[in-house]
């Protein structure tokens, strides 16, 4: 068995190893990255067949997963804590196992932090039992660099993949339990495991809970847009699809009992993202509100991702301008998709996290000056 580390040079076999993964299981597969994964696939990969499998909880909903191919691809309804529900759905065949399923918000873990732990943590060990019963060949995880905390300002360069554990949320600590369990599962009955970890996504079909989607739905509807103390964290953004590419990259290649940092190098300041989307938009820096930081707030993600370059070869394709004009056209183009999101239980949330009801519009007189919010933008 190969040795379980965050190794940071190649292994023997990386890249030259080639899996035959056709029947994958995609768990959390009607949320945004999940769907995007399994859309992926069936586009790039004409011999493989997908089973979904997804509890649709709020961030999850069948239109991600509209119009695909029914010969290739098959929803089940789920929950990954259900052992009797996930083993059943495996037991048709399954080569390999993509687990996206999880709580994934940081604001929801830090209000209540029970759902993340059954999920992250008990679903994923219930998924890597089932995996082993049911002769599943490879298990993918898919974590966060959030598992590794904030790191300093002065660092020089990202996390890279042995970078100790420092998970300062409720969420990320339950990704970080997730891996644990993981690691486990190979060390302990030699399952084929790897793990990716990714920065921040953006990109169609993100819950608007998250700040890109978050920014972009608010200001098209003139309401005011709600930063976390001073808006200069730094997030390390990539598009969905260069995730899905090279979580594809790796389920193909990569040594079993490794682990893969996933980045474009694009950090940005919070400012700098909502900035560059409002004047996407045409829409007023009047429209920011500084609002009470985000009880322990990670400074700054930012992950080294020249392991997965260098051995397996994985760029981003999608450069951080071209990715923002789509997305932002996607949320025009699907008005629909965003009042669906934006109803139901999203406006509960939105009280409970922001104290005003979504849809309510700024107050008139202006509480950010234009120069101001400018001023706070960094020069990196
Ligand atoms: P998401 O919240 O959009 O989707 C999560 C999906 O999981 C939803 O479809 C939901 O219905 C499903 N789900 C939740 N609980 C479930 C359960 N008990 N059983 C079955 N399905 C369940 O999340 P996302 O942004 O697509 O993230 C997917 C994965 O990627 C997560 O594991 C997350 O930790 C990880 N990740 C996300 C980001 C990011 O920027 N969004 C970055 C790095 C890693
Ligand atoms: P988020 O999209 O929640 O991702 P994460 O916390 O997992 O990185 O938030 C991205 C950054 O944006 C983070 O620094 C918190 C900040 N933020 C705000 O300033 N206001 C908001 O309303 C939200 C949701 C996030």
């Amino acid at each position: 068995m190969a040795p379980y580390v965050a190794r940071s040079g190649c292994a023997e076999g990386d890249a030259g190893r080639q899996g035959c993964w056709r029947r994958l299981f995609v768990t959390g597969a009607a949320g945004f990255i999940g769907s995007a994964f399994v859309r992926l696939v069936l586009a790039e990969e004409p011999d493989c067949h997908v089973v979904s499998f997804d509890a649709l909880s709020y961030a999850g909903s069948l239109d991600n997963l509209r119009d695909l191919d029914p010969l290739r691809h098959r929803f089940i309804r789920g929950d990954i804590c259900d052992a009797e529900a996930v083993r059943a759905a495996l037991a048709s065949g399954a080569d390999a196992v993509i687990h996206f399923a999880a709580e994934s918000h940081v604001d929801r873990s830090i209000a209540a932090a029970d759902g993340f732990v059954k999920t992250n943590v008990l679903g994923t060990q219930v998924l890597l039992d089932a995996a082993r019963q049911c002769g599943v060949r490879r298990f993918v995880q898919i974590s966060t660099d959030e598992v590794l905390g904030s790191l300093a300002d002065d660092a020089p360069n990202g996390f890279a993949e042995d970078a100790p554990y420092a998970p300062n949320s409720p969420y990320a600590a339950s990704k970080a339990a997730a891996e644990h369990l993981v690691r486990a599962a190979h060390r302990t009955f030699g399952l084929d495991t790897v793990i990716t970890r990714c920065g921040n996504n953006y990109g169609p079909r993100q819950f608007p809970e998250k700040l890109i989607p978050l920014v972009l739905t608010n200001a098209l509807r003139d309401e005011p847009i709600p930063v976390y103390g001073d808006g200069r964290q730094i997030r390390d953004w990539i598009h969905v699809v260069d995730h899905c590419r090279a979580i594809l990259a790796v389920l193909r290649h990569a040594e079993p009992g490794t682990t893969w940092h996933i980045g474009a190098r694009n950090p940005r300041r919070n400012l700098e993202v909502i900035e560059a989307i409002l004047r996407a938009v045409g829409k007023p820096t009047s429209l920011i509100r500084f609002v009470k930081d985000r009880p322990g707030h990670d400074r700054r993600y930012e992950i080294d991702p020249s392991r997965i370059e260098s051995c397996l070869g994985w760029r981003p394709l999608v450069s951080w301008e071209t990715g923002l004009a789509e997305t932002i056209r996607w949320y025009r183009d699907h008005a629909a998709w965003v009042e669906r999101a934006r109803s139901g239980s999203y406006r509960d949330y939105y009280v409970r996290q922001y104290g005003t009801a979504l849809g309510t519009p700024p107050p008139p007189r202006i509480a950010v000056a234009t120069g101001a919010a400018r001023a706070a933008v960094p020069s990196r």
